[in-house]
């Protein structure tokens, strides 16, 4: 292979030059594997990227997507419509938990972040609140990479390049550090962290605040998981204050907690939810924002009727390859009870991952559901060690994402016990040898 013919691509959160002279090209996946070009079997231990829930190449929705694009390959979703998105909806507001029963159709989970940011704008406007300019996100969260979403963004390295993002946002303190490390599960300690929230109340006003936007488990920064308590107490500070409750579930959704979205997990039911990745098995581009019944009462009741509600949306929003492949994606999770598939496979998992804590490398392990994390002890520059070691495991046919010196593992939810005893293994194998 000619390396310099991929010259060309500028690839996303990529070291391209490094890439460049070592390139390691996907080619087929089927199932729990991925081929790289060299002809090697590559044991996929993320998911590709949190989104093939039901394994790789799934036919059921290759088949629905091409029998979609052969009938009716796009639809202008401003003012017309195609019947897949309307079922999509009615299939998501019954999955989704309690009254967030509306959904707005995106592109992506950044998309989705961004659409959630402005339906939160929309909303208090709407009722005369305008003077709600303010967000609350927290540090080591990710949403994405749109400007919104960047501007939330609690990683110095998402930020740092990007001085022109939305001005008024504040971050809560992130919920791990300083805390016990190799906990399981959800910590006992740490819920008084979003008291942070009622400190911005007090120094801003509660009534200056629009929406406060987590995610369940913070997944890409390195699975922390939310200490017992913690998000019930942002629920009532929010509910005090009249502040929008957003659960950015582009990972925890579908499946990966063990229930259908991170809320049902941990008994909390916000007031907008973000999802993307799994919603199409990762198939097609997708994303949503599901909307409680009051929120979307409000927006609608402000606009004349005859009118266009909200000044927001696009081309591809819903498309029909992608809601095809929604569909079918939550035809195979609900056939093959992937989500309790999820929750039974999940102590193997979390025992096969908290095995690492022996190793004198790993400084800290995380987990939940089929959700886990582990720590390098750095060498040399932050993030050296990482890659290094996502290199080893790639070699040795084991994919898994990397953020930094933080190692995430959350396998498809179709993995037998035999998948996640090999991950452990070839893990194990390797961070000894580091
Ligand atoms: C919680 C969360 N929000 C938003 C995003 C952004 O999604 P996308 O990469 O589809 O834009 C991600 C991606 O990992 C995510 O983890």
């Amino acid at each position: 292979m000619r390396t310099n013919a991929l010259a060309h691509h500028w690839m996303p959160f990529t070291a391209n030059r490094a890439f460049l002279a070592q390139p390691r090209l996907l080619v087929r996946a089927e199932g729990m594997h991925y081929w790289s070009h060299d002809g090697r079997r590559i044991l996929d231990g993320a998911s590709g990227l949190f989104c093939c829930a039901a394994g790789h190449s799934r036919s059921e929705i290759t088949r629905a997507v091409a029998r979609q694009l052969e009938e009716l390959e796009y639809v202008p979703h401003f003012q017309f419509g195609h019947p897949n998105s309307f079922e999509l909806s009615a299939r998501l507001a019954r999955l989704t938990p309690d009254d967030l029963d509306h959904l707005f159709f995106c592109n992506s989970g950044s998309e989705a972040v961004d659409t959630a940011l402005k339906i939160a704008m929309a909303y208090h406007w709407a009722r005369g609140e305008g003077q709600r300019v303010r967000f609350v996100s927290r540090e080591r969260a990710y949403h994405g990479v749109n400007i919104g979403g960047t501007s939330l963004s609690g990683i110095m390295r998402n930020r740092e390049a990007f001085a022109a993002v939305l001005p008024e946002v504040v971050h809560l303190r992130s919920t791990v550090g300083g805390h016990p490390r190799f906990v399981r599960g959800q910590p006992e300690q740490g819920a008084e962290l979003a008291d942070d929230l009622q400190r911005f109340c007090d120094l801003y006003g509660g009534h200056t605040i629009a929406a406060c936007f987590v995610e369940p488990i913070a997944g890409s920064t390195g699975v922390l998981v939310p200490p017992q308590g913690y998000l019930q107490r942002l629920r009532e500070i929010c509910d005090r204050h009249g502040i929008l409750l957003v659960f950015d579930e582009v990972i925890c959704g579908f499946g990966r907690t063990g229930r259908a979205f991170g809320a049902d997990s941990f008994g909390v039911v916000p007031d907008l939810m973000t999802m993307a990745k799994a919603l199409t098995n990762g198939a097609q581009p997708m994303g949503a924002v599901a909307v409680r019944e009051a929120v979307w009462q409000a927006i609608a009741g402000k606009a004349p009727p005859d009118t266009i509600e909200l000044f927001h949306g696009y081309t591809f929003s819903a498309h029909p390859a992608a809601t095809a492949a929604a569909l079918a994606a939550l035809d195979i999770y609900e056939r093959e009870g992937l989500f309790e598939r999820a929750a039974a496979l999940a102590p193997a998992f979390l025992d096969r991952m908290f095995a690492l804590a022996e190793l004198p490398v790993v400084t800290d392990v995380r987990g939940y559901g089929l959700l886990a994390a582990f720590d390098l002890a750095p060498e040399g520059v932050g993030g050296a060690r990482g890659y290094r070691c996502l290199q080893r495991l790639y070699e040795k046919g084991l994919l898994i994402k990397w953020t930094g010196d933080t190692g995430i593992v959350a396998p498809p939810l179709i993995a037998e016990e035999s998948h996640i005893e090999e991950i452990g293994e070839i893990l194990r194998q390797t961070l000894a040898a580091l």
